[in-house]
This record gives C-alpha cells, sequence and structure tokens, in this order.
C-alpha cells in the first residue's frame, strides 16, 4: 500500500520535473479555456497574465502543503472556492482547474511520467476534490 508520505514524494517529483519544462501558465490556462471556455472572459483584467501567473503559483505551492505538512493549504482550498464565487467561478470548476494541473504535469513530464505518479495524482485529486466540495467542513487538527 502506497503511504502519503510516498505520494507526497510522487507529487513533488512530478512538479520538480514539469517545472524544468519552464513556465507552464499558458499550457495550463490554455486546456482550462478549451474545457471550461467561459471561464475565459472572467480573467479580463489580466491583460499580461499576472494573474494567471500568481494564481498558478499559489496553486502549485498550496499542493505542496496539502500533499505534505498540511499547515494551510485545506483551509485556503475552501476559501478561494468562497472568494472566488465573487469571479463568477463555480466549484466544479476547481475540479476540472486540478484536473488540467495534473493533464499538463503528466505532458510536461513526458517519458518521466510514471504510473505511480499517475496513481498519486489520482488519490490526490480526490482528497482535493472534498475541501472543493465541502468549503463549510471545519477541519480538526489530530
Ligand atoms: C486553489 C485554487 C485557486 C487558488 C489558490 C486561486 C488563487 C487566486 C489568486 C491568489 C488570485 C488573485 C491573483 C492576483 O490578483 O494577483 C486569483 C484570481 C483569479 N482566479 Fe483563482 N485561484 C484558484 C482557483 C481558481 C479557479 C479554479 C478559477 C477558474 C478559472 C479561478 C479564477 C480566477 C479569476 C478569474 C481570477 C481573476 C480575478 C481578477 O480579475 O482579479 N481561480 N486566484
Amino acid at each position: 500500500m502506497t503511504t502519503p508520505s510516498a505520494d507526497a514524494a510522487l507529487i513533488v517529483e512530478s512538479l520538480e520535473i514539469a517545472a524544468e519544462a519552464g513556465d507552464l501558465t499558458a499550457a495550463v490556462y490554455a486546456r482550462l479555456f478549451y474545457e471550461q471556455p467561459e471561464m475565459a472572459p472572467l480573467f479580463w483584467r489580466d491583460t499580461d497574465n499576472a494573474i494567471k501567473g500568481e494564481m498558478l503559483a499559489r496553486v502549485f505551492d498550496a499542493i505542496i502543503d496539502f500533499v505534505g505538512e498540511r499547515r494551510y493549504a485545506d483551509k485556503l482550498i475552501q476559501c478561494e472556492v468562497v472568494t472566488h464565487d465573487g469571479y463568477d467561478v463555480p466549484p466544479v470548476v476547481f475540479a476540472t482547474f486540478f484536473g488540467v494541473v495534473a493533464a499538463e504535469m503528466r505532458t510536461a513530464c513526458g517519458r518521466r511520467w510514471t504510473a505511480e505518479m499517475q496513481a498519486a495524482w489520482e488519490r490526490l485529486l480526490a482528497d482535493l476534490d472534498f475541501y472543493v466540495q465541502n468549503p463549510g467542513h471545519v477541519v480538526t487538527s489530530s
């Protein structure tokens, strides 16, 4: 059985390999807008892609925290689901977005993507989805 820390190592490794391909902002948002075209106009203020880049950087940091120490990422995701409602982003798009990030990691890793990474990302997506679906759920620390 794969332990959570083994998953964390696989996720971080895939993020590191993907980062070698350079800035993934354009690729991630191209895939997102292909899957959810109605999201593109919501970034009308973002004429230089700075918001998209900043958002993606926060998402990568949050994923690393989420699979690791989980000091803030679970609460951040819950908060962002609520605050993004103000940008007309429905919660369901968060699930799409995380799936898009996973798909782009796979593409960017190319031949270095492994079945273990795939399985770790699938578990991560399912875990993230809980916080997207339950923004009001209070997580108690053990
Ligand atoms: C955990 C997931 C997410 C995090 C941490 C996050 C974080 C952020 C942050 C920090 C900003 C402000 C960036 C800045 O002003 O420099 C932002 C803006 C924005 N986000 Fe997200 N975001 C997330 C998911 C999403 C998703 C799934 C969408 C759907 C496409 C989305 C759409 C937007 C839009 C449209 C803006 C721009 C609002 C504006 O015009 O100021 N976000 N996000």
